[in-house]
């Protein structure tokens, strides 16, 4: 069920909706900024370039534009899987909806008219491309629930959470619901543009619709969390090296996910390490072996305890998530599921999978790498917490148990992790193949994270049934 911001809760202030109906009706924006702002004070003339441009923020608010620099939102438009699967877009249904991937991977260069379908954004100012400061930041109001509805507002009035906000000569500032991590708005800003309906008209990405639909959503339970909540962190610094002495709350701007640059990008490293670290505790899982006629049953449970949406979420089809688990006799193998190699596709028809994690696109029942063209979607990802309590019958809902039977008796030692990739091999592959990638375009490999928390060892020698 998707859940609509209801109006009537942390209703944003009223003189506010007074004031913009008052302006619809007189069309008089400018008196209507004056009066927003709470603090005037007279704007420096800029080019419009330079009023959008993410590099004119960071002469007054640097450590925001540095962890931007190196997150997705600023490689969105960058992206040469994005670029390539693009242009499969493009020859496949370029004639119906242009702009479809590029509204939401370069917002601001659709928004001003400078690119139509993507093709040519290598000829256009950075300032355009990505997720930008300046797209989220002068947000007015959210129109729906999927395919970016946002719609912006005057460009030179930066949208934020202060209430009383020190004035300074670049921007305007007025206080926004979609700011405050506490109202439920501030998640659709964020999930609106994180769903995606494909060509089909089914909904294909759905991370704010599993949010929405868990215990997490903070319209319904009070002691939900929004997006902001756990994506960006706070710390007390000042908010601009021009206020150097007030401390503010300020937030962590990297919006760590799963992607990682695959070409060279700023901040590269960190983003890699801040993965690893998030992953760690997304996922639990316990390992038990039970001896039974004939032989032993592994079974393995994962819990989504972590993520406030499924794991994984998002862009599902393209990640490779899986459950390995290995019995070994001392060094030997003997019997492993999952178990992928290094430059081994995940989804390889070699590897005998047990709890294969990533969603599976479908057009006409065959598996298609084009996820826009789904019209059917087989979903495996775990999902999200509806309820925190165990009584709730939707309480293993979150859980996903895969059981194993082999004759014998249990080898040395059992070991299982969750392993999840960013991007399936596979998917490379046949974009290079297709002509839609060029070869020697990435420079780094896919990485293979692990979920910290789902590495565990089950030692026959210490004589118990589960792990942990
Ligand atoms: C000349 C310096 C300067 C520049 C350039 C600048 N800002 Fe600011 N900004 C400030 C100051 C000062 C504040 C208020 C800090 C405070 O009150 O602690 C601020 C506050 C903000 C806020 C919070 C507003 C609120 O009400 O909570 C946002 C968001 C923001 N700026 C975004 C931007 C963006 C985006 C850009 C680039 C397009 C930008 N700023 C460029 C100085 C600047
Ligand atoms: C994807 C949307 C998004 C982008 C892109 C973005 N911001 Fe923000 N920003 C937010 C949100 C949401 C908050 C409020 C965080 C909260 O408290 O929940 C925020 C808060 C801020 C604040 C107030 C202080 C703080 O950290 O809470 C400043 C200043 C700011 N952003 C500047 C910038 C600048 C400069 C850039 C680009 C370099 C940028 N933002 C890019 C969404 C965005
Ligand atoms: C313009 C629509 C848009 C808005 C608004 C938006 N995002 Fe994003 N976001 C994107 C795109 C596009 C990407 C991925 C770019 C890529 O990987 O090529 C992304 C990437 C991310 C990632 C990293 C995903 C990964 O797998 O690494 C996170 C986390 C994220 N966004 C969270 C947020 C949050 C939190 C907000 C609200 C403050 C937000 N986004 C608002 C479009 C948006
Ligand atoms: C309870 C905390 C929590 C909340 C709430 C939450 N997330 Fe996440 N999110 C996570 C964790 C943990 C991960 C997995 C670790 C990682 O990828 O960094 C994640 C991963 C992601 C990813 C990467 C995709 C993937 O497969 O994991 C995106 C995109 C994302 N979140 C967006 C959002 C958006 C948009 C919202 C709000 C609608 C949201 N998140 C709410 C914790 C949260
Ligand atoms: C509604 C906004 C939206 C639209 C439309 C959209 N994207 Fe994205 N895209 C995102 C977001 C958000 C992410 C990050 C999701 C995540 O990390 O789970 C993303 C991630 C990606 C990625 C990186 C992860 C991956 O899947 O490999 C690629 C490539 C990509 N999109 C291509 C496209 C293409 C091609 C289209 C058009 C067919 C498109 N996108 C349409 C928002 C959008």
């Amino acid at each position: 069920m998707r859940v609509l911001f209801s109006l009537s809760k942390d209703r944003p202030n009223k003189s506010l909706i007074i004031l913009g109906l008052l302006s619809l009706l007189c069309g008089c924006p400018e008196e209507r900024n004056e009066v927003d702002a709470g603090v005037v004070q007279p704007l420096i003339d800029v080019t419009a370039i330079e009023a959008i441009d993410p590099a004119s923020c960071q002469r007054c608010h640097q450590q925001h534009y540095q962890e931007w620099s190196g997150s997705m939102h600023a490689y969105a438009a960058e992206d040469p899987l994005f670029r390539a699967m693009n242009q499969k877009f493009l020859d496949q249904y370029g004639d119906i909806d242009p702009s479809f991937c590029v509204k939401c991977h370069a917002p601001m260069a659709v928004q001003a008219g400078l690119t139509t379908d993507g093709t040519n954004l290598d000829e256009l100012p950075k300032a355009y491309q990505g997720v930008t400061c300046v797209f989220c930041h002068t947000t007015e109001s959210v129109d729906g629930l999927s395919d970016n509805p946002l719609v912006l507002g005057d460009s030179r009035t930066m949208g934020g959470r202060f209430g009383e906000p020190i004035a300074n000569t670049f921007h305007r500032s007025i206080s926004r619901p979609f700011f405050q991590r506490s109202n439920p708005s501030s998640s659709q800003m964020c999930g609106s543009c994180h769903d995606i309906t494909g060509v089909h008209d089914i909904l294909l990405e759905q991370t704010y619709a599993e949010w929405s639909g868990s215990f997490y959503n903070n319209d319904i339970h009070p002691s939900g969390l929004s997006c902001n909540a756990c994506h960006m962190r706070g710390r007390n610094d000042s908010a601009s090296t021009t206020t150097p002495q007030l401390i503010r709350r300020v937030h962590d701007h990297r919006m760590v996910g799963l992607d990682v640059a695959l070409t060279d990008f700023p901040e590269r490293a960190d983003q890699y390490a801040a993965i690893e670290n998030a992953l760690n505790n997304t996922l639990s899982a316990q390992l038990c072996v039970n001896e039974q006629p004939g032989g032993y049953e592994v079974r393995v449970t994962l819990d989504n305890v972590g993520a406030g949406h499924g794991f994984p979420s998002g862009a599902t089809f393209d990640r490779r998530a899986w459950l390995e688990v290995i019995g070994r006799e001392g060094e030997d193998i003997i019997f492993s599921r999952g178990l992928v190699a290094r430059e081994q596709a995940a989804n390889d028809m070699s590897v005998e999978h047990v709890l294969p994690l990533w969603d599976v696109a479908l057009r006409r029942n065959e598996p298609t790498h084009a996820f826009w063209d789904a019209d059917e979607v087989t979903r495996r990802a775990i999902p999200a917490p509806k309820t925190a309590d165990p009584d709730d019958p939707r309480f293993s809902e979150h859980l996903k148990t895969a059981t194993l039977f082999f004759p014998g008796i249990p080898p040395e030692s059992i070991s299982t992790v969750v392993k999840v990739r960013p991007f399936g091999l596979d998917i490379i592959e046949a974009l290079i193949q297709d002509g839609y990638l060029p070869e020697n375009v990435l420079t780094y490999d896919v990485p293979t994270f692990e979920l910290g928390a789902t590495r565990l060892i089950w030692r026959r020698a210490d004589n118990q049934i589960c792990t942990p």
